[in-house]
């Protein structure tokens, strides 16, 4: 496995990279749910690629950006042992070097949700992978379903400028209690970890008012809700129901929309989402 700071060097390396190669953008602090994209991508393609870059311009003043977990060390090795080929860890400076003005801005789909309570966050977003397929140029590009509407505005970039790539949406990866795998998990003591089951249950209620023969989106809000309310330590940011397309929210939901939500726990912001599916009703 070969690592490199330099754009110069990676471009090198990944021109002596025969056959198609997979992309896995990452800001570290790796845990299963970043091997399993890797995981993936080994299996998908002849050479892989991951990035490390903890990307400021996706963090809004007041985040986490100073205090988000770092590994680097620990990260390599568990790239090493799922056999990526190259990894990058470039330094913000060459990324943002002074007088950097250029960003890729995704309009309708990155509005609601995240983007009502994160503003300027997509344009980060998309703007260092932008950057990231630029240096990497991979045939295929793996995103988790974990973060749905980030997946939804790469999809949306890829196609409207052209990216020629293919976006693999991998399945959030969870811990046995059904809380989905995030870095951040890493702020939660352990009051707050047993708190932050609330998510899943929260969306686990939605899915069973689904699965009994509601189809009012507001019901199936109400039924988050209700959930997140119960849970002393839990704050709720949003609850959505919404049209996995354009993430716009639904009154009539239908088989594929999409779950989702953002809930404070203590201190820490957690996300989470969940796809409807059919059970012949
Ligand atoms: O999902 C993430 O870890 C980040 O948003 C990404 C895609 C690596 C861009 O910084």
């Amino acid at each position: 496995m070969r690592v490199t700071e330099q754009l110069a060097e990676l471009r090198e390396i990944r021109r002596s990279l025969p056959g198609t190669f997979g992309f896995v953008p990452t800001m570290g602090a790796l845990h299963a749910g970043h091997a399993s994209l890797v995981e993936r991508a080994r299996a998908d393609c002849d050479a892989v690629g991951v990035s490390i870059f903890v990307n400021p311009a996706q963090f809004g003043p007041g985040e986490d950006l100073g205090a988000y977990p770092r590994s680097r060390e620990r990260d390599l090795a568990l790239l090493e042992s799922l056999g990526a080929d190259l990894v990058w860890t470039p330094a913000a400076a060459s990324l943002y070097p002074p007088g950097y003005q250029t960003w890729v801005t995704v309009e309708e789909i990155t509005r609601p949700l995240e983007g009502t309570c994160r503003p300027g966050h997509f344009r980060g977003v998309a703007t260092v992978v932008a950057k990231l397929f630029l240096a990497f140029t991979p045939d295929r590009a793996y995103f988790g379903q974990k973060d749905a509407q980030q997946a939804a505005v790469i999809r949306r970039m890829v196609r409207d400028l052209g990216f020629p790539l293919e976006v693999v949406v991998c399945p959030t990866v969870r811990e046995p209690d059904g809380l989905a795998l995030s870095s951040r998990n890493a702020y939660l003591d352990a009051e707050e970890r047993r708190a932050a089951t609330v998510l899943f249950r929260a969306l686990c209620a939605a899915r069973a008012l689904y699965d009994g023969g509601e189809r009012g989106g507001e019901a199936l809000r109400g039924a988050m809700r209700a959930e997140i309310h119960s849970e002393p330590l839990a704050k709720e940011e949003y609850v959505s129901v919404a049209d996995p397309g354009t993430l716009s929210e639904l009154d009539r939901v239908e088989d594929g929309a999409l779950l989702s939500l953002a809930v404070r726990i203590g201190r820490t912001r957690l996300i989470d989402n969940l796809a409807l599916e059919g059970n012949g009703r």
